[in-house]
Order: C-alpha cells, then structure tokens, then sequence
C-alpha cells in the first residue's frame, strides 16, 4: 500500500494534522528526525492504524508515497525548514511538492521558491491555524504557491480543513509567499485581539477591583453578543480556571510576561515597510516586549508608583463596546496591509475569502468576520472603517472607546492597544490633520518643500538662517 500524502515533523502539531489527515480518509505516511517519534505515533495510532505508515528513514519514508509525491513539512519554522528541504530535494522528482505548513516568514517562503525553481519540484507555502485542536479537527488553511500544484492538493487540504455552514475553511489566495503572509497577518490581528482582551481585563482587575470569577462571567456574557469568537470564549476558561496545587485563581499564579514567536512583529514590520498603519499590532507587540521586561517594571513601580486601584468608574457595557470598537480598528489595519501587499505582490488577495476562511478554524474565529465577509464581498478593498455595516458599529461604540481609554489615562492603567486604535480612528477620520506644521519644518531644515492648497506644484518658503542666534 502506498500512502497518499506524506508529512515530516512529528510535533502536536504534526501528530495532529496527521490524525486530520488519516480521519479524511487519506493515508498518510510519516517521518521524524528522532525515529522513536515515528514509533511512538504508528503504536498509538488505535483505530486509524490502517490508514499510518512511516518509517525513521527519510529515503525509506519517501518510497512509501503515491507519485506525484506531496510531502507536507510541519518543521519549527526557519532554519530546519531549509534543512528538511535540502534533505529531501535528491530524494524527490520532477512533479513531486512540497508543502510548508509552518508559520514561515513569507521572505523564506518567497527565497525557497525561487530555490526550487527549475528543479521540477513544486513548493506550497501554507498557513494553517487552529492550535493543536484545530490541526486535529479542522484547523484554518491559507494556501500561497502555483495554482497548478494547489489542484493537486486541494482536495486533501480541504478535507481536513474546519467547516463554516459547510464551507471549507480553506483557500487558494495568491501566488509565492501568500498564504503565510496572510497567515502571519492574521497573527498580528491575533495579537492585537489578544492585547486589546487583556487591557479590558486589566480595567476590570485593577480599575474595577473585579475578581478573575467576576470577570470570567463578563467574558461568558460578552460571548453570547458581538463579541462572540473563540477568543472570548478561551478568555472565559482562563480567568475561571482554579490551579490544581493551590487552588487559587489560575491567572493569579500565572507570570504576567509573554512570548512571542515572531509573527505578531513580523506583522508590525510589514506594514512599515508598505507604509500601512498597523499601530494595534505594533501596541500588541509591545505590549508583550514589555511585560517580559518584568524586573525593570518592579524598578519602575518602586520609582513612580503603581497604577491607582480600584477607581475606576466605567461600565461594564462601556467595556463591551470599547473592545468591538478596538477590534474594527485593528481588522481594518490588518486587512489594509494585505490589501496594499497584495497590490504590491500582484497577488490579487480575495479579501472577502480571507474573512471567510477565518471564521471556523484559526484562532480569531468569531461571528464578525462574517461581518467582514460580507463587507468584502464583490471585491472591494476599501477601509473596513468606510464599510456600512461597520460605519454603524463604529459610530455606536468609539464613544466607549474614548470612554475606556480616558478611564485608563486617568487611573494610570496601560492600554497600548486601545488607545492606538482610538488614535487611528481619530487620526482616519480627521480630514484637515496637522503634518501641514510637519511639511513646514521639513521644509525648514531640509528644503522638502510643500504643496498648496490654492496651487499645484511643489513649493519652497525661503527661510531665515538660525546661526548665530
Ligand atoms: C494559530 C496560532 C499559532 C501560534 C502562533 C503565535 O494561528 O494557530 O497563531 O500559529 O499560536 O505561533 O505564537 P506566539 O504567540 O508564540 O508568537
């Protein structure tokens, strides 16, 4: 019997998407680099033996595929990426593809296509999202590469792909690094989601004195109206969830420091380099750069102060609508990066697609980016700020960001993301801004020069000189 795809990494979540794979009806054959690993996975593979192979032998593994062979890498992105690649390129041929499903740099992804090229082996750079769960039951998949080799795996990657009313979770989007740009973008919404929950917990914790019970029942409310995602939802079990030693609240014993893999500032980094403003990214990436900082925050608290506790007074509805309010602003820069990057790449990113695919699945799963689906249908890439149905949403809710955002100023509680989203709706819909004062000094110090409003062209003030005085 030879197996219909193969897949090299046996980590969660490799193991994961190999069971996925092997439920689909597919057989799937595997190989890890610590040969126990293969073992391991083939001895516990219960009612889907019939359906795993494998073996610790990277030729030996090879032979066992159906040709044209599709090998999908789930490697910890990077430089063991590049090392799978050059171990397998002798043992492939022409037709055969290779599938990256990590969160790759979409720059590696752009550099291993142009590496393959003329070798007769294709290449495919996926985003798969969806935690361990969704590599198991049906994770996001964000397919970039020829759309010739995409046919050749569509139908095993939309098998094992979530479904929303039915439809697969899973997409072709564009040409070379699409799909993990889209996915490393989705990471810095992630993010940004993830950040914007935790200020409006900090409110609650330190504004409002909350408990993690008394804020784990707001968040199970909150799931139940717009809010309505997985993230909200997990935010609930968190802040309910008891520690099995001491039985206090589990985020009471949890280190206030985060990590981060790389994504979230990649995301950040990408939207400078296409002159996009992503600032709720960049406030989320912050946000965990600092809290990792947590010896030189004791320092800061003992030289200022702490923030002031327990004065807050907002609502907890003013909260609701400041997070929804946070959030538009944070898909409309994420969906504005990859609008502009899909400009520049010549990609064509089905935006509306994009949204779709995201709504079962990947991490930011929830009910508004229906919403967004539907905004983006018919092609449109235009500001999520300037779609109807969120110019309604916005209009209702930027008070409560506004309203938040003060609390947090006055009562000294950060809030990096929130407020940045503030500050890019306020800067979004401000048609006379105030760089005319910027035109005028940059024309001061390095004759920049300036445009009119009362004429065209490109205009110099001659300046006094400033030396000597
Ligand atoms: C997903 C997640 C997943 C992972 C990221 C973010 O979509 O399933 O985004 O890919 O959580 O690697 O990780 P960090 O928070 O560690 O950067």
């Amino acid at each position: 019997q030879e197996a219909d795809i193969g897949l090299i990494g046996l980590g969660v979540m490799g193991e994961n998407l190999a069971l996925n794979i092997a439920d689909n009806g597919y057989t799937i054959a595997v190989y890890n680099r610590t040969a126990d690993k293969v073992d391991a996975f083939l001895g516990n593979a219960g009612t889907l033996s019939d359906k795993v192979m494998g073996s610790g032998d990277l030729a030996t593994f090879v032979k066992m595929l159906k040709r044209p062979r599709s090998v999908i890498v789930m490697v910890k992105a990077g430089e063991p990426v590049d090392a799978v690649i050059a171990q397998l390129k002798p043992l492939l041929e022409d037709g055969d593809v290779i599938i990256d499903a990590g969160n790759a740099n979409y720059h590696d992804t752009v550099r291993r296509f142009s590496e393959l090229d003329g070798t007769g082996i294709g290449f495919l750079g996926i985003g798969v999202s969806g935690g361990e769960e969704g590599a198991r039951h049906g994770p996001s998949i964000m397919v970039g590469g020829s759309e010739a080799q995409w046919q050749n795996a569509e139908a095993v990657l939309t098998a094992i792909s979530a479904k929303f009313d039915g439809e697969a979770c899973c997409a072709y989007l564009g040409t070379g690094g699409a799909g993990h740009f889209v996915k490393t973008i989705h990471n810095g919404i992630e993010y940004a989601d993830m950040q914007m929950i935790a200020e409006i917990y900090g409110v609650m914790r330190d504004g409002l004195g909350m408990s993690p019970e008394e804020c784990a029942k707001v968040f199970a409310d909150w799931n139940k109206g717009p809010l309505d995602s997985y993230l909200i939802e997990i935010t609930h079990h968190v802040l309910a969830a008891r520690d099995v030693g001491s039985d206090l609240p589990l985020v009471d014993v949890i280190v206030d420091a985060a990590g981060q893999k790389g994504t979230g500032r990649w995301s950040a980094i990408e939207a400078l380099n296409l002159g996009i403003t992503a600032t709720t990214i960049e406030g989320a990436v912050a946000a965990r750069s600092i809290s990792s900082m947590k010896e030189e925050r004791k320092r800061g608290e003992d030289l200022y102060g702490a923030g002031i506790k327990g004065n807050a007074t907002i609502s907890l509805e003013a909260l609701e609508k400041a997070l929804l309010a946070g959030k538009i602003a944070a898909y409309a820069q994420g969906f504005a990066v990859m609008a502009k990057a899909s400009e520049e790449n010549g990609w064509n990113l089905p935006l509306d697609t994009i949204a779709k695919i995201w709504r079962a699945g990947c991490i930011i799963r929830s009910r508004f980016l229906d919403q967004i689906s539907q905004s983006f249908a018919g092609g449109t890439s235009s500001n999520l700020l300037t779609q109807p149905a969120f110019v309604d949403l916005m209009k209702d809710c930027n008070g409560s960001l506004r309203a938040v955002v003060a609390t947090c100023a006055v009562n000294e509680l950060p809030a990096p993301c929130l407020s940045s989203a503030l500050a890019y709706f306020d800067a979004y819909r401000q048609a006379r801004g105030t760089t005319n004062l910027t035109q005028g000094q940059r024309d001061f110090f390095g004759a920049h020069g300036f445009k009119r409003f009362d004429q065209d062209g490109d205009f110099h003030h001659k300046w006094p000189s400033l030396i000597g005085k």
